[in-house]
């Protein structure tokens, strides 16, 4: 990324040497994020993230179909889509939203059911939740709206760099990816908009990515997210790479479910993303858990948010009725190749005495 924001900072849209220099930044990027994705490379548009590309997919499919009024998507989507749909839903469009099992499995009869309706302009689903990493199964999810010629947005955003796309081979519309999620910088994404798609550009302006989206480029963050884009692929095709995490994150919860009395895995222990691993600490608050474990160098994340004073477990753990007790005390971890196995014993032990000390101290739900 340095020479774009240093040494090569034309404008990719400029004639002048250090402009085309931009410009083949731009280009060799896509390139790399179309062999991750498995696309044409014409069909990758950058964009400022996971959220711009949602929004893009989400507004850009309902300006172009005014004549159909309903989206359909499912009970557990990031927030980019959600509230996206629910800004839609004061404007009077119809959200059917479907539910999913307690281990996060869609309902998919249900979600055939709403598919079939004649109103519908748009589904968009996740590819693999933010959350639990349970993994859709996308290519059925793709094969029954391609069956009621209904168009299909994918969040894509947890998967890439984590299992193969091959997005030529699924009848679906669109995708988002974002940088961040597969070691790329953070405010760099990319929509895939299959050729042929009905839709209509949401940011307008200049005639950038081929007129779908208007703005100057973020040559250096394009940049990232292409090189990004090329480890990540070849990480992917390296035999054992996602076995190896995968490894770790069992040895993780094995620890971690033998050490502490009342912790549990959230959501389907099989069929998930190998880098991730929700698990509820019964009767605690997920916030101070990681506040004590920021201390020891231990970076986790939860899905409840603060509201009103009061903290709100995750919508997602809600949807999957998992109780309260354990929902408001659940944490993320998110482990990467370069995590190791010593990593996983200390956090593991970090655990022991961070929800000893907690349990001791705060009164129980
Ligand atoms: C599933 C999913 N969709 C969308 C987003 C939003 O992406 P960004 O943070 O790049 O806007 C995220 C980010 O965490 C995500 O996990």
């Amino acid at each position: 990324m340095e020479p774009y924001l240093r040494e090569n900072y034309g404008n990719p849209s400029s004639l002048y040497p250090l402009g085309q220099q931009a410009r083949h930044a731009i280009e060799e990027a896509r390139y790399s994020v179309a062999e991750l994705l498995g696309c044409a490379i014409s069909e990758v548009v950058f964009t400022s993230g996971g959220t711009e590309a949602d929004n893009a997919a989400i507004c850009g499919t309902l300006f172009a179909r005014p004549d159909k009024r309903t989206v359909v998507t499912t009970a557990v989507e990031h927030s980019a889509v959600r509230e996206t749909l629910h800004a839609w839903a004061k404007r009077g469009i119809t959200v059917m939203e479907v539910p999913v099992n307690h281990l996060g499995h869609l309902d998919m009869g249900r979600f055939e059911d709403a598919v079939r309706e004649p109103d519908v302009a748009l589904a968009t689903v996740m590819w693999a939740n933010n959350e639990t990493g349970v993994i859709f199964d996308i290519a059925a999810i793709a094969l029954i709206c391609q069956k009621y010629g209904v168009p299909l947005h994918v969040d894509a955003v947890q998967v890439a760099g984590k299992l193969p796309m091959a997005l030529r081979d699924l009848p679906l519309s669109m995708a988002s990816i974002s940088g961040h999620k597969f070691h790329g910088p953070k405010g760099v994404g990319v929509l895939y908009v299959r050729r042929k798609t009905l839709w209509t550009p949401y940011l307008t302006g200049g005639p950038q990515e081929r007129d779908r989206r208007g703005g100057t480029e973020n040559v250096a963050g394009i940049g990232g997210v292409g090189c990004a884009a090329r480890i990540a692929q070849e990480r992917l095709k390296l035999p054992g790479s996602q076995a190896q995490i995968r490894t770790l994150r069992d040895l993780l919860e094995k620890t971690i479910i033998r050490t502490v009395t009342d912790a549990h895995v959230n959501g389907d222990p099989q069929n998930r993303l190998n880098n991730t691993s929700n698990i509820g600490f019964a009767s605690l608050e997920a916030e101070a858990i990681l506040l004590l474990l920021a201390q020891r160098d231990i970076f986790a994340s939860a899905g409840a948010a603060c509201s009103s004073g009061s903290l709100e477990p995750s919508p997602v753990l809600r949807s999957m009725g998992i109780p309260e007790r354990i929902a408001h005390g659940s944490v993320r971890f998110s482990l990467s190749a370069d995590n190791t196995a010593d990593e996983m014993t200390a956090v593991a032990d970090a655990l022991v005495s961070v929800i000893g000390r907690l349990r001791e101290t705060l009164p129980v739900r």
